[in-house]
């Protein structure tokens, strides 16, 4: 791991940007469509203005908090993200242990490309997982099982995915599978791999390790890394989800009031409010601007966790601000980690509790659960 010091989520992308082949950062930083939804929704939290309130005399910021009631050094946890594998081959665990190191929670994604068994080793109290399943029931049925297995208590189910967004960078780098190598597409791809050596070295190195593993492991969730296909779940699926699923149970990617009560409804204990970083239907609202609507209907009766955009600690603030328990980061954090690893996922944390201590004792606020509507205009 080389000594590299990120000092903003924006640096952080021009260097993963020059370490990554175009085809791996595009599918980063990449959205559907013409990514209107994806810009909007880092542009929304400018129309929310901060009310400081001055002279509070000197404190120290408390940043932590509680999310199902799990306790957290700052109110920032790293989303699900597929095929993390590719962008360093520190990979999931590498992002799982960064998230131990700095208190908080990562989500294994379904397709992360690194086993469950492998990454809960790294601690499973710290980490949730994710749930995509195109194959019915019978598949999520051993899906349970395993996490279940290697003692991680939370499930975390993406219900935004009916069908894969319109991801043009990927389909015009050749690749309309996201990452899948074919005969078609070898030539351009070898060539944007070949320009980038230090990756394409790292990713060699990690390739034969696991061929020098390759032990086969029954219902193991890497299986399922190049198999990004949707996840079409219902409202009955999700039912049933419950009745199967004795933990904790997180529903992601809701827009709305209603379908936020209809996630309690089905017994859901926190909702993530999020458009998957607008990578799936473009022209849907920017996620916090309908995070107050949300919260008044349910914020009694669920927890509520907001994500898609978020690039700064002052949208942190004002995300907790209007409601939400935490936020989630996705690209954010990717980045970092394709930069410089575990240590890069580290630093990108360390940027946002940095930025979080400023902000609040600029805004003159001492604890991350004292924010509320009287610190916005
Ligand atoms: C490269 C990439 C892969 C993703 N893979 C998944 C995934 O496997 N499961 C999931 O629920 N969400 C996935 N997401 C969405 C994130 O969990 C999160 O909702 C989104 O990144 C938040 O927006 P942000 O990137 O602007 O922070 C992915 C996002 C990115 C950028």
């Amino acid at each position: 791991m080389s000594n590299i010091n990120l000092f903003s989520v924006d640096q952080a992308r021009k260097k993963a940007k020059l370490r990554l082949p175009k085809v791996v950062f595009d599918y980063i930083d990449g959205a559907a469509d013409d990514e209107v939804t994806m810009n909007l929704n880092t542009r929304a939290f400018d129309d929310i203005m901060l009310n400081p309130k001055m002279a509070q005399g000197k404190f120290d910021c408390d940043l932590s908090t509680s999310v199902l009631g799990q306790e957290l050094a700052l109110p920032v946890i790293l989303a699900p993200c597929g095929l993390v594998r590719v962008m360093h081959p520190d990979g999931a665990i590498g992002v799982a242990k960064a998230a131990i190191n700095m208190q908080t929670i990562s989500v294994l994604s379904t397709v992360a490309g690194n086993p469950l068994s492998e990454v809960a080793e790294t601690g499973s109290h710290n980490l949730w997982f994710q749930l995509y399943s195109s194959r019915g029931r019978q598949e999520v049925e051993s899906l349970l099982q395993e996490i279940h297995k290697n003692r991680v208590s939370v499930l975390v189910v993406t219900v935004d995915t009916p069908a894969l967004g319109n991801r043009l960078r990927d389909i015009y780098n050749g690749v309309s599978t996201p990452l899948r190598v074919t005969a078609s597409n070898a030539v351009q791809l070898g060539y944007q791999v070949l320009s980038k050596p230090k990756w394409s070295y790292n990713m060699l190195n990690d390739g034969l390790k696991l061929m020098k593993k390759s032990k086969p492991s029954g219902s193991d969730s890497s299986k399922n890394m190049l198999n990004m296909a949707a996840s079409p779940f219902s409202w009955e699926d999700i039912k049933w989800i419950r009745s199967q699923w004795r933990g904790k149970l997180v529903i992601k990617g809701i827009l709305n009031a209603s379908d936020a009560k209809m996630c309690v409804d089905c017994g859901a204990d926190a909702i993530v409010i999020s458009n998957h970083g607008g990578r799936q239907l473009e022209g849907v609202s920017p996620t916090i601007k309908v995070l107050s609507e949300v919260v008044s209907e349910v914020g009694d009766q669920t927890e509520v966790i907001l994500d898609s955009g978020i690039r700064r600690g002052t949208h942190v603030i004002k995300a907790i601000a209007l409601g939400a328990k935490a936020v989630m980061i996705g690209r954010p954090y990717l980045y970092g980690l394709a930069a410089n690893g575990q240590m890069g996922v580290e630093n990108i944390l360390r940027i946002f509790q940095s930025e979080l201590i400023r902000d609040m004792t600029l805004l003159g606020c001492r604890s991350i659960k004292d924010l509320d509507k009287s610190f916005l205009v």
